[in-house]
């Protein structure tokens, strides 16, 4: 059916394809400890690590990680500027070993508007990644799901695509997250019930799980308890299952 025509079924072990993570809670981490904020994103930066080892682990093959949102650009300009220097570090440090470990760097957002050098390194990053397969992690930085579906729009207009010939199908392909299956699961740290704006069009079958553990300290048994979670929801996707 068309509307399922990114849903892809879950990997051989039962876990989720592709689960989406919303980082939230690095700035409430510091403020606990006395520290400033951009310290918190540090730690928050710190965790990918683990839990991307932990993702492939549980078999998981696409880990799409809420980094920065279009509406964080509202930040104070210093935690701004504190966040772009973070990707770009991380970027210069982790590159080779990511790549060592076959990940294959994505990123889903909008290029324009991040300054140019860090453009490029992004871009580089994907680059030198792209024909790695062990998991694919895509970093949505500089991303909203709104932008992302007027981005999309303007596209289809641009391509003279005939309004007839639009199905969910097509318009999919026309998101940042084009070739990827929509995600089966988003977490979300740091105890909001809230999308803010993450996946809109791609998370609308996704099974959502919430927890009040701040992103630096949601560790590989957290991670675990929400798969299990997961393994025990039953996704009907509209219909009614034959018992
Ligand atoms: C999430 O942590 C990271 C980004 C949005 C970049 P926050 O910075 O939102 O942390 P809290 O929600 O203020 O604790
Ligand atoms: C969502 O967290 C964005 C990221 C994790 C990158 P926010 O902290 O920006 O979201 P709100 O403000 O609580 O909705
Ligand atoms: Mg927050």
């Amino acid at each position: 059916m068309d509307s399922q025509s990114n849903q892809k079924d879950e990997t051989a072990s039962g876990a989720p394809y592709h689960v989406g993570i919303i980082m939230d809670g690095n700035g409430r981490w510091a403020q606990r400890r006395g520290l400033p904020r951009l310290a918190g994103h540090q730690a928050g930066v710190d965790n990918i690590r683990r839990i991307l080892e932990s993702s492939v682990e549980h078999g998981i093959k696409v880990l799409t990680l809420y980094a920065f949102s279009t509406e964080n650009w509202g930040r104070p300009p210093e935690e701004v500027r504190g966040l772009m220097r973070l990707l770009g570090l991380t970027i210069r440090r982790q590159l080779n070993e990511l790549d060592r470990n076959g990940v294959q760097i994505r990123h889903s957002g909008r290029l324009a508007g991040i300054n140019p050098e860090l453009q490029d390194q992004i871009r580089h990053a994907l680059e030198v990644t792209q024909h790695n397969d062990r998991i694919i992690l895509n970093v949505a930085f500089n991303y909203g799901g709104r932008a992302e579906i007027l981005d999309a729009v303007r596209h289809i207009i641009a391509d003279g695509i005939n309004p007839d010939d639009l199905t969910e199908d097509l318009f999919s392909r026309y998101l940042y997250t084009c070739d990827l299956p929509d995600p089966d699961l988003i977490i979300r740290t740091g105890g909001e019930w809230r999308l803010s704006n993450f996946l809109i069009w791609q998370a609308a079958y996704a099974e959502y799980y919430t927890t009040p553990t701040f992103w630096p300290d949601f560790d590989e048994a957290e991670l675990h308890k929400a798969l299990v979670e997961y393994a025990a929801r039953e996704r009907r996707f509209g219909r009614v299952l034959q018992s």
